[in-house]
């Protein structure tokens, strides 16, 4: 059962992606046009689209963006398969973390190396494939939603991390997908977003999306959910992933492992919702995840106004490690997860 979101973060229309700028979202909902392969490049790197499975999306019509591109400089389709082959790696370095990216532009990279087709041929192939690609984010998506309803008590009330909702994703969301699913068939069931420091998604994007499909959501600020947790008030966590181990430890936004922690002491779920593309089985656990360090304007500045001393020493890591003793599910399209992860993660791939 789904509760759809009017929200589609990207799409592809005539030669062009559109997206929706993340960066200004509360204050005004505005798409742009992405033009070239550069142009995707920077719009993943400065977070104009975020969330993992939306920059997979976004890589692979960045890939479509490099082909269109690539269509005027070359004439042999060897050399520019393997131009194309070059700007693919490159598209996948835009940010490090989220391992959807380097899937999408890998199933990309499988068509340029199989296509039989001329350089328009192979340009149409790579489209269809960036099309599917966000199409079965919906589905996949609306999969794991309803999957996750099935562990949601009557009126819950949900705590999530980051923004792991419509905006991040296709358009339903993951860990905001399960709170849809679940609010279609209980709609006493609610939300409380962290703010998610420093970027703020919790407080700009999650409340935003809740709140446009009439979902009751509370903010509150990073440090207070141990304390709510404390009076009883939270039922589950349900939080997104960036890229899960073979073992089932999980990268997610920064303060997502403090929150997991908290929720073990007060015997709290926490549960994890990601599409199996975020399951990176070619690493044993999470100390081989590379954690993005991003800039340190995040930390000092808010709104462009510094908020601490000059001369301090900043460190901003954007994404912590949950171990998966913490976890105690992960829901994707194909089910529910439990421990022991190794198994269970193997039994899927
Ligand atoms: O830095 P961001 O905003 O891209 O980080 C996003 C998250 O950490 C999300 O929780 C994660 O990508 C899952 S999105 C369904």
């Amino acid at each position: 059962m789904t509760f759809e979101s009017k929200i589609r973060p990207i799409y592809w229309e005539n030669g062009v992606s559109k997206m929706l700028d993340q960066t200004i979202i509360p204050y005004e909902y505005k798409y742009v046009d992405i033009t070239s392969g550069e142009e995707m490049f920077n719009a993943i790197r400065n977070m104009i689209v975020r969330g993992a499975p939306a920059i997979g999306i976004a890589g692979a019509e960045g890939i479509v963006l490099y082909a269109q591109e690539g269509k005027n400089k070359y004439s042999n389709i060897e050399d520019y398969k393997q131009w194309l082959i070059e700007k693919t790696d490159y598209m996948a370095t835009s940010r490090p973390t989220a391992v959807n990216l380097m899937w999408a532009c890998e199933e990309q990279k499988k068509i340029i190396k199989n296509s039989t087709s001329n350089i328009d041929g192979l340009i149409k192939e790579l489209t269809e494939k960036a099309i599917e690609i966000e199409k079965d984010d919906i589905e996949r998506c609306k999969k794991i939603g309803d999957y996750g309803a099935e562990v949601v008590p009557k009126g819950a009330t949900i705590l999530t991390h980051c923004n792991a909702g419509a905006l991040a994703t296709g358009g339903y969301g993951t860990a905001l997908g399960v709170v849809r699913s679940a609010y279609a068939k209980d709609n006493t069931i609610q939300v409380f977003a962290d703010e998610t420091r420093p970027r703020q998604q919790g407080a700009r994007l999650t409340t935003f999306e809740l709140a446009m499909d009439g979902i009751p959501v509370t903010l509150i600020t990073d440090g207070m959910c141990s304390y709510f947790m404390k009076k009883g008030m939270i039922d589950m966590v349900v939080v997104g992933a960036d890229r899960i181990a073979a073992n089932g430890d999980t990268a997610n936004k920064i303060g997502t492992y403090t929150v997991a922690i908290a929720a073990k002491y007060h015997n709290i779920p926490f549960y994890v919702a990601a599409p199996l593309s975020t399951i990176d089985i070619s690493i044993a656990s999470g100390n081989e995840i590379p954690i993005e360090e991003r800039s340190h304007d995040e930390v000092t500045h808010i709104n462009g106004k510094r908020i601490c001393a000059e001369g301090i020493n900043i460190i901003n890591p954007g994404f912590d490690v949950t171990p998966n003793e913490l976890i105690a599910g992960i829901i994707t399209e194909k089910g529910i997860l439990r421990p022991d992860y190794k198994k269970s993660i193997k039994g899927l791939f």
